[in-house]
């Protein structure tokens, strides 16, 4: 059995040209959707991912703008970048790029943003109404793996789906959509002990660990749909999955590629929640 590839940048161009009827009719409004990317120090994969975000928003005719403070910067210095980025009623969107550096606390950072206004979805409000199964906006990666199952009528219902890696960016708020959807979720980390046998039973099978080609194929299930977070680069400059591809394609009816699988959905996704957050906008300013 060969898999299907789950093409990431031919579904996000698909997505995204049903994104530009709808900043169009908003510009027809006189609103110009908008996103702030908020950015501290300079970590070369982030550096990466912001260039990405702010072009890919760029192309759609979505307005995007970089904020980056020197690694050293204080957590004030950034709190008043978030304060007056919440005023701004020109920004729809503020995401604040992780990992921080160690000293910026993370989780009043991210408290600091608009509940409106946060696409990330990780504000605990946000979390707990994801969880409960009445998101504002559902974080970028996880909604993106969601779009390949609707993409291609994947049913979740009743299927046993593993989760590997419980980050709050991936594993945790996937776990709460998997769950919405009637899946049956197992959600497995560094601790677990048997991870092998724990894969070998997923019908669904994501990993997002960040270990290079670390999912083998004696861990996949005949015919499982494999979707694939992991972004490493190795040695030789080349970016490689937390799954061995080349053996598992073989194996799963389903898989991502890495890269131009999960990664382009995750910026479409950011530029669906900004697009959705605009609407919103203007229905509470028309009201
Ligand atoms: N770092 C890695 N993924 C993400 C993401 O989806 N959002 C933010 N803000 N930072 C990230």
């Amino acid at each position: 059995m060969m898999a299907n590839i789950l093409d990431g940048k031919a579904l996000s161009q698909k997505l995204r040209a049903g994104f530009k009827q709808r900043i169009e009719s908003l510009a027809a409004r006189g609103v110009r959707t908008g996103l702030a990317v908020i950015q501290v120090g300079n970590d070369p994969a982030s550096q990466i991912y912001v260039r990405n975000k702010i072009n890919a928003c760029e192309q759609a005719g979505i307005h995007s703008e970089k904020h980056l403070f020197p690694a050293k910067a204080t957590q004030r210095q950034v709190f008043d970048k978030i304060a007056e980025l919440n005023a701004d009623p020109a920004i729809h969107g503020i995401l604040v790029q992780l990992p921080l550096p160690a000293e910026i606390d993370q989780h009043a950072l991210l408290e600091a943003i608009d509940l409106e206004k946060d696409v990330d979805g990780f504000r605990a409000e946000n979390v707990g109404a994801l969880a409960l199964g009445n998101p504002r906006f559902i974080p970028c990666t996880p909604y993106g793996i969601m779009k390949f199952f609707d993409s291609e009528n994947i049913g979740l219902a009743g299927k046993e789906a593993v989760i590997v890696g419980r980050s709050n960016i991936v594993g945790k708020p996937l776990a709460s959509l998997l769950m919405g959807a009637g899946a049956t979720v197992t959600l497995c980390h560094s601790k677990t002990c048997d991870l092998a046998s724990h894969c070998r039973r997923a019908e669904i099978l994501v990993v997002a660990i960040g270990r290079p080609a670390f999912v083998t194929a004696d861990m996949i299930k005949p015919g499982a749909i494999v979707i694939d977070v992991g972004i490493n680069r190795l040695p030789d400059g080349t970016l490689c999955g937390d799954v061995d591809f080349e053996r598992v394609k073989e194996i799963a009816s389903f898989i991502t590629p890495v890269p131009g699988g999960v990664g382009p959905m995750t910026i479409t996704m950011l530029m669906a929640n900004t697009l959705q957050s605009a609407e919103r906008a203007r229905r509470r300013n028309a009201a």
